[in-house]
């Protein structure tokens, strides 16, 4: 059996957006290497209520599979912690060190607002892809079956890499500028490369990025700290696709 591990964690702590933020310190004690980071937390909540001394620490999670994005947890200063191309919950206890201190907070951009400790409003995404990604086909009694239209390989699968994004923002808390244009990107780009995406291929990134403006992300400056961020690899290839996207809609 593999040895158990101890930690020591600063986890942040915030009652509401309104109110200051702070870090508490917990330690942890015989955890398993092969636990993942939310189970850790989980086994460290149980050990607050049983105390009956605080309330336990809220963060975000649904799936714990790497699919839904939820888990939005900045670990050691990175973003979805230190393994790569992974979310916080596919993350393994035995990637850090016996009795290692660890930091815990949450996304920090001003479009993100903090709900709850480590559970942040991500709503502005919701709000860009309402905005404009979709795309509006007949489905009333005469639908074409997908497969009749061809699609080449080559752009099927450029539109597949960009609908692996999962909207988990990293790219956003990562990037110094709090920019969301790899997230936009990438929902255009799933549907720009496709035939039944350019119907309103102008329209869409139009509104996209009026509403990616409005919500307050900043700007790219070409960092590229959100690809290195990014669990699911969208490349900085689509921040070019997106600008070339957005001239071409007005000509
Ligand atoms: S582009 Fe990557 S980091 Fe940004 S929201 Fe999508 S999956 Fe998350
Ligand atoms: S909980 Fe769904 S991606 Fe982590």
């Amino acid at each position: 059996m593999k040895k158990l591990l101890n930690f020591k964690l600063k986890i942040w702590r915030q009652k509401n957006h309104q109110t200051k933020g702070y870090f508490q310190s917990y330690t942890i004690e015989n955890i398993s290497p092969n636990s993942s980071f939310l189970e850790m937390l989980d086994i460290l909540n149980d050990k607050i209520v049983r105390s009956k001394q605080d309330f336990p620490i809220s963060f975000d999670h649904d799936c714990r599979e790497g699919i839904c994005g939820m888990c939005s947890l900045y670990i050691n200063g990175r973003a979805h912690g230190p393994d790569h191309l992974i979310t916080t919950c596919q993350l393994h206890m035995r990637k850090f060190k016996n009795n290692q201190l660890i930091y815990v907070e949450p996304w920090r951009s001003q479009s993100f607002p903090i709900i709850r400790d480590l559970i942040v409003d991500r709503s502005a995404f919701d709000r860009i892809i309402i905005s404009g990604g979709f795309i509006s086909v007949n489905t009333f009694g005469k639908t074409i079956d997908g497969n009749i239209i061809p699609v080449p390989k080559e752009q099927a699968e450029k539109s597949f890499d960009a609908a692996t994004c999962i909207g988990c923002g990293a790219c956003v808390a990562a990037c110094k500028n709090k920019s969301a244009m790899l997230f936009v990107a990438a929902k255009v780009a799933q549907f720009s490369f496709l035939p039944q995406g350019k119907i309103e291929r102008k329209n869409r990134v139009r509104k996209m990025v009026q509403k990616m403006d409005e919500e307050g992300f900043g700007s790219c400056t070409n960092n590229k700290t959100c690809e290195v961020e990014c669990p699911k690899g969208i490349s900085t290839e689509y921040i070019s696709i997106l600008n070339k996207e957005y001239i071409c809609s007005f000509t």
